[in-house]
């Protein structure tokens, strides 16, 4: 049984009289009437895990009324509603739009910003069937865990809420989302921990930005026990997977599939010759950089807001020739380059058509157009630039190209770290049994003090007045005793009944 969290408490009871408040007399028909609770498949057909998914199309029909009581329709509602939740645990949900099922133009509208992470938590915990939340938002997914009260509900609620805040309808974000329960849920966050779900399997980044995830949640209400306990428990995975399996042999980044591409789309006579211009010198930028110095390039121009992080690349990497530029020049390096990656946090394009049109057309030894490599997300380069003659644009969905290639070795790499995934999501399972666990044990304790202080209390008054102290506190160990006894026995047997429920209802 559920052990409803203050929070749960104040939801349920605001539940309960909102749900008869607005239940109109025809209303009460359907609640009367369970209906067959029908489970949808969704098949994603996700590249690397095979993400199960079902919907329980009609969970709203509550099955726990009977016309048969005695008590009103109403009432039966009432006392229904709050049952319902209290009856059950709440569900581990996660409503995700990714790389696999999702096109960059719509993911690019969901996404967002860290620094609006706890103020999501916050506005989704507020919603009447959410008691935890967490967003993971990156440029190849965006996903929202919660504990949901109600599964249906819950999913509803928080698709409504992701349509409010990007102006995505909600049709359009249902065609795209998966989602996942559970046990489902969880191991799909482990998954995307351990880089099995990001386009360039095994990458790193991931489980940095999920590390991400739990240092910016810290003291948000809302990034509760289960939700964090959840994310603590990926990095371990991620953290595992990288270790134990060679996942992570070779691996590559987003970054350095981009710097592929580029290599890819230029003749091969040009790939150390050719202008390279990185805009954005965050985590990705320097790694663009680092990918283009082992692919041979010596020169580059990189422009950035400030200059700090693009001197502390050149401290770093002095075999390369790296010319800083603030973004107000950004238009003039691009005239003078080939190519130009860009992958910077801005939330605005940094070039739209009306920018590109006068550049200078590109040499034929670099093949005549002008390459835009856009990693960001949301997009730094406007689809429209691709009208162009002159250049051709390339997103973060682009780079598929690049990583379909090994699409053999990254099952046999994916299958090697399941087997961590799923021991993985046992131990997280029994950790959330755990934490109802101790306060039914809690419980127990008390109610077992309450029985033996009584006991306690009869035996004395049957012993008489005239007993010694000795003899008193003797009678008084012996019951403690005996309750110590009662409560191990009793929590035993309703460990062993649980079992026993489980076993039957899987034969
Ligand atoms: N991290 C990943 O794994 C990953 C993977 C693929 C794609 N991406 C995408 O790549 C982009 C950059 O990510 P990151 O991880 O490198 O971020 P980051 O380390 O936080 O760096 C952000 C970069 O963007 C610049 N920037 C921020 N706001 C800007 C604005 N309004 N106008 C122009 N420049 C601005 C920053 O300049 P200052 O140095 O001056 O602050 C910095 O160079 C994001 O769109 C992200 O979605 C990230």
């Amino acid at each position: 049984m559920a052990i409803p969290t203050a929070s749960s408490r104040a939801k349920l009871e605001s539940l309960s009289s909102s749900s008869v408040a607005a239940t109109s007399p025809a209303s009460i028909g359907l609640f009367c009437n369970p209906g067959r609770v029908r489970r949808l498949p969704i098949q994603k057909g996700l590249l690397n895990s095979g993400i199960r998914c079902e919907v329980a199309a009609n969970d709203v029909v509550d099955q726990n009324v009977t016309s048969s009581s005695s008590l009103s329709a109403l009432e039966q509602l009432k006392t229904s509603a709050a049952d319902r939740y209290t009856k059950e645990r709440s569900s581990i949900v996660v409503i995700g739009l990714s790389i696999h099922t999702t096109p960059v133009e719509v993911r690019e509208k969901l996404a967002i910003p860290e620094a609006e992470w706890p103020r999501a938590i916050g506005e989704l915990c507020n919603l009447n069937h959410i008691e935890e939340a967490a967003v993971l938002s990156t440029c190849n997914r965006m996903e929202i865990y919660v504990v949901a009260l109600s599964q249906h509900r819950g999913v509803k609620e928080v698709t409504e809420w992701m349509s409010k805040t990007s102006g995505v309808p909600v049709a359009e974000i249902c065609k795209h989302r998966f989602l996942l329960y559970n046990n489902d849920a969880t191991q799909h966050l482990f998954e995307v921990s351990a880089g099995l779900d990001s386009l360039v399997l095994g990458e790193g980044q991931i489980l940095a930005q999920v590390k991400q995830v739990v240092k910016v949640g810290q003291g948000v209400t809302g990034f509760g026990r289960n939700i964090s306990g959840l994310f603590k428990h990926a990095i371990t995975v991620g953290k595992r997977v990288r270790t134990e399996t060679n996942i992570a042999a070779g691996a590559v980044s987003v970054s350095s599939a981009a710097v592929e591409l580029a290599l890819m789309k230029l003749p091969e006579s040009s790939h150390t010759t050719a202008r390279m211009l990185v805009i954005g010198a965050g985590k990705m930028g320097k790694l663009v950089i680092k990918h283009l110095v082992a692919k041979g390039c010596t020169k580059m121009v990189v422009v950035n807001r400030s200059e700090d992080r693009v001197s502390a690349i050149r401290e770093e990497m002095k075999d390369v020739e790296i010319i800083y530029k603030p973004l107000n020049e950004m238009l003039n390096c691009a005239a003078e380059a080939d190519v130009i990656f860009t992958s910077t946090a801005s939330e605005t394009p940094l070039f739209m058509k009306e920018h590109v049109v006068d550049l200078p057309p590109v040499g034929p030894s670099v093949g005549g157009l002008r390459l835009f490599i856009d990693i960001s997300v949301p997009r730094n380069v406007g689809a429209c630039v691709n009208e162009l003659e002159s250049a051709r644009v390339y997103n973060v969905d682009d780079l598929k190209e690049v990583v379909a290639a090994n699409k053999e070795d990254r099952l046999r790499k994916a299958m090697e770290a399941q087997a961590i995934i799923s021991e993985e999501s046992k131990q997280f399972e029994a950790w959330r049994d755990s934490l109802e666990t101790v306060p039914t044990i809690k419980k127990l304790r008390a109610y077992a003090e309450r029985i033996r202080l009584a006991e306690l209390e009869k035996c004395m008054s049957k012993m008489g007045d005239d007993i010694s102290k000795k003899t008193k506190k003797a009678v008084d160990d012996l019951s403690r005793g005996c309750s110590a006894l009662r409560q191990i026995y009793q929590y035993w047997n309703r460990k062993f009944e649980l079992k026993w429920s489980k076993l039957k209802n899987k034969v």
